[in-house]
């Protein structure tokens, strides 16, 4: 037994839906960008780890990859805080007239993904798409324009495939929900 099954509930998305769909969504995207130069995938770290490098493995459309880390969240909130706090950026130069496709792991207020997409419409893209692993939509604050989604999720906290539970558990290859009963111990 690992120990991450204390704080399972249940999971939500499984291996084989969650390879099923991003193989989808890797071949709207080639479609979507057929013959466009310039495709830059800009990773928002860490949640969004897994996810790009699996749409990655799918796109045979010539893409860079960029990161930038950003965070709404304190150390110990499950909360957003609703201050965004980029820990990681990337030089305008590589922003600029490009084709920009922002990979998210989960938009749930929108207040991160609204801030960091104003930040590099500043830098003046070609163009700028959002595409995110996870919607939880009745969790918006702010409104924020999404192009392309894997799944719709109800509101609740879920951990794996790069999402984490106070930094742990990334690893997992479903998505699960966090059983609201199990308290957290740290070491
Ligand atoms: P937002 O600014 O409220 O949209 O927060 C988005 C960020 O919060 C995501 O990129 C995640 O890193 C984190 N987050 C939001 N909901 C969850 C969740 O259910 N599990 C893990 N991380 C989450
Ligand atoms: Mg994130």
């Amino acid at each position: 037994m690992h120990d991450y099954q204390h704080f399972l509930q249940e999971i939500l998305i499984d291996q084989q839906q969650l390879a099923t769909r991003v193989a989808e969504l890797a071949a709207v995207l080639d479609r979507d960008y057929a013959g466009i130069k310039g495709l830059t995938l800009v990773c928002i770290l860490k949640g969004g780890i897994m996810f790009l490098t699996d749409l990655m493995r799918h796109l045979t459309v010539p893409h860079a990859v960029e990161f930038m880390a950003a965070s709404s969240y304190g150390v110990e909130a499950r909360e957003s805080t609703g201050h965004v706090k980029i820990g990681l950026d990337i030089p305008s130069e590589r922003i600029r007239g490009k084709h920009v496709l922002i990979v998210e792991d989960i938009i749930d207020s929108g207040t991160t993904l609204a801030y960091v997409r104003q930040m590099l419409l500043d830098r003046q893209p070609a163009s700028l798409k959002i595409c995110t692993l996870l919607n939880k939509p009745e969790r918006r604050e702010t409104p924020v324009p999404v192009d392309y989604i894997g799944f719709e999720i109800p509101n609740k906290f879920v951990f794996g495939y790069g999402l984490d539970l106070d930094e742990l558990y990334r690893n997992l290859p479903f998505i699960g929900v966090v059983n609201p009963g199990a308290i957290l111990t740290r070491e």
